[in-house]
């Protein structure tokens, strides 16, 4: 009997947390079980989990990035206790594609002793460029969400469901290098310190909000986050990601589920 849905996600641009959240609801309605949620998108919500039993199940969300999970949850991650938990694991991208992340997360999660048992990637608005992926996760997307989350409950219900298989490739695809990069902050700038609050890594000073150090990981979420439109990236690379977007991911991708 599952007692417990874990919900474990990172979401600097809020879509991964959407979908994440979403997926909860349903499978503690379906399942009679309660919920708990860990938000490990600040550096404050990134702290040791307790370990997860035989009664949880753990719901996990990322957003993809360069292919693959964000480094910034690897240690984090490997850190879980499964204990023989179930896990319903999923990979929210830009609608260029998902790569390797899936399958990088169902082992990580599959070493920390979770029973891997639905997976699945969903489609939201680009971090980098408003013009792909506009608008979603939209309403045909939520639809999705609901009828896995359902499906997994399902599974679960039914007794010893079978680990899950999914797309992606050994090894892993390689991450980009770590050029240092950070966001600018134009005139308009009012201090509000929204950025500051919403930032992962930490970066931008509480002091002074157009000092950022080291360790930018260009999630956006500053970026979006201001009311004033006042934090943009001007980086020569960042534009030619965003031109490849632009114009070689305008069709519409689908969600693919794994179950
Ligand atoms: C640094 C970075 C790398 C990304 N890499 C990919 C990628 O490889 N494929 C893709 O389709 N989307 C990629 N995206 C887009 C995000 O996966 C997408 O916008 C996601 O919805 C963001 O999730 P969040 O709203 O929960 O933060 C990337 C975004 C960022 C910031
Ligand atoms: S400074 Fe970098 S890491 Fe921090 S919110 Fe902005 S883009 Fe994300
Ligand atoms: S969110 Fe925008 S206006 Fe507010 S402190 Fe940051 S850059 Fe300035």
């Amino acid at each position: 009997m599952t007692r417990t849905i874990r919900t474990l996600f990172f979401s600097p641009t809020h879509s991964s947390r959407k979908i994440a959240l979403a997926i909860a609801d349903t499978l503690a309605a379906a399942l009679g079980a309660k919920k708990e949620v860990q938000d490990v998108t600040l550096p404050e919500g990134r702290v040791p989990s307790k370990p997860c039993g035989p009664d949880d199940a753990l719901v996990l969300a990322f957003p993809v990035y360069g292919g693959r999970v964000p480094q910034v949850l690897e240690a984090l991650l490997a850190d879980l206790e499964g204990q023989g938990a179930y896990a319903v694991v999923v990979a929210v991208y830009g609608n260029r594609h998902y790569d390797d992340a899936l399958l990088e997360a169902r082992d990580l999660l599959t070493r920390c002793g979770f029973k891997v048992i639905a997976a699945a990637a969903f489609i939201a608005e680009h971090s980098l460029t408003p013009k792909v992926g506009t608008g979603r996760p939209d309403d045909a997307d939520m639809q999705r969400v609901a009828d896995f989350a359902r499906a997994a409950a399902e599974k679960i219900a039914g007794g010893n469901p079978a680990p899950v298989t999914v797309k992606g490739q050994r090894p892993y695809k390689e991450r980009g290098p770590a050029a240092p990069v950070s966001p600018k902050t134009g005139e308009g700038c009012t201090e509000c310190m929204i950025c500051v609050a919403s930032c992962p890594m930490g970066v931008i000073s509480a002091h002074n909000p157009r000092l950022v150090s080291r360790g930018c990981i260009c999630c956006f979420a500053c970026v979006k986050s201001c009311p004033e439109g006042s934090k943009y990236f001007d980086d020569e690379r960042i534009a030619q990601i965003r031109a490849m977007l632009e114009s070689k991911c305008g069709a519409r991708k689908e969600p693919e589920l794994f179950l």
